[in-house]
């Protein structure tokens, strides 16, 4: 069927929205100290989650109606969702680049039948390579099945697979070389991402961040390496001169991104969002379970779109926390 004429979702200072985060469930398996609390988080009633249904028409709408070109899957974890390869076989069929972002433990089991749904990409979150350290980070004795997961990623034919490491100062900035090794080890990319004051319990502080100019510092005590231009990805990207692989390094804090901004992020219960750090949001829930037509979805999504800031302004002093955790938002 030939596509109909595309409305684009473009903001007040011209950035073109074309990317989706889909957070398909709030819950998760783990508790990240920079995340969630260890017990008492209060989860969404399963009634107020989109049905897979309701999912599959706003992406539809969006990359039909709405220039929307990728699609990324996260939580929450979103492989606490079940059957999630239902979900990605029907986001499959539509015209999108489709991702996700896991925190592997589950993969060992699923990443066959992800990637044969038609999952294209795969991100796998592990921000230490020590077993004590991992259960102080995210209060589960897990390493093994996510280290078994990013291996299951990988035999799965996931390429490339990329590792988000969000290195924390005083808790795991000593394994920037480790994880610089691994990645080459086992031909995955490792990106690591600066610590962003988005924790539901107050973990961040400025200077816990780790920033891309240590990083490279610390990189470079030991590997030779070289920038890649830069494409339309967040990640400023390295490659290894020996050919051993590549990494990145998103500098969320110290160098925002926000000016090539093209997200917008959908949650379990159908907020949609601008940005991370929004502070308010469009529910388009009521829209999906009343009779509003596609266009009426178009129109609220573009309505939020023009809402959208400059940027995040972490740095300045009149930043404001946003109340809700990644695990609510989707990453
Ligand atoms: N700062 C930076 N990254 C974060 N993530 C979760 N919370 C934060 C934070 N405060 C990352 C996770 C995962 C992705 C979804 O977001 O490590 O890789
Ligand atoms: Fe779960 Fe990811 Fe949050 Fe950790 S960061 S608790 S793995 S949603």
């Amino acid at each position: 069927m030939a596509k109909s004429a595309q409305t684009s979702l473009v903001d007040t200072f011209g950035r073109v929205h074309t990317d989706l985060r889909i957070s398909v469930t709030d819950r998760c398996n783990f508790r990240c100290a920079y995340c969630m609390p260890e017990e008492g988080m209060e989860w969404l009633d399963r009634s107020g989650i989109l049905s897979y249904e309701e999912i599959v028409r706003v992406a539809s709408i969006l990359v039909n109606e709405a220039g929307v070109k990728s699609i990324r899957l996260t939580g929450g974890e979103p492989t606490v969702r079940a059957r999630l390869p239902i979900l990605v076989e029907r986001l499959a069929a539509l015209d999108v680049e489709l991702s996700m972002t896991t925190n592997g433990a589950t993969l060992a089991l699923i990443a066959n039948d992800l990637k044969s749904a038609g999952l294209q990409r795969l991100n796998i979150s592990i921000d230490t390579l020590h077993a004590d350290r991992f259960h102080e980070l995210t209060k589960r004795n897990e390493l093994p099945r996510v280290l078994e997961g990013i291996t299951a990623a990988v035999a799965a034919g996931f390429d490339p697979v990329k590792l988000n490491v969000v290195p924390m100062r005083g808790i795991n900035d000593d394994e920037v070389l480790d994880f610089l090794r691994f990645g080459q080890d086992n031909g995955v990319i490792v990106r690591f991402i600066e610590f962003m004051p988005l924790d539901a319990q107050g973990q961040w502080s400025n200077d816990r961040v780790v920033t891309q100019k240590e990083i490279l510092e610390t990189a470079a005590t030991e590997f030779d390496f070289e920038p890649i231009t830069r494409g339309s990805s967040p990640a400023e990207r390295f490659r290894f001169t020996d050919g051993s692989g590549e990494f990145g390094v998103i500098a969320s804090v110290t160098e925002p991104f926000c000016e090539a901004c093209d997200r917008m992020r959908l949650t379990a219960d159908g907020q949609l969002r601008n940005c991370l750090f929004a502070l308010g949001h469009t529910d388009l829930r009521p829209l999906l379970r009343s009779d509003a037509s596609d266009a009426d979805i178009v129109n609220a999504v573009q309505a939020e779109v023009e809402k959208k800031w400059a940027g995040h302004a972490i740095n300045q002093v009149h930043f404001i926390r946003p109340t809700k955790s990644m695990s609510q938002l989707g990453g």
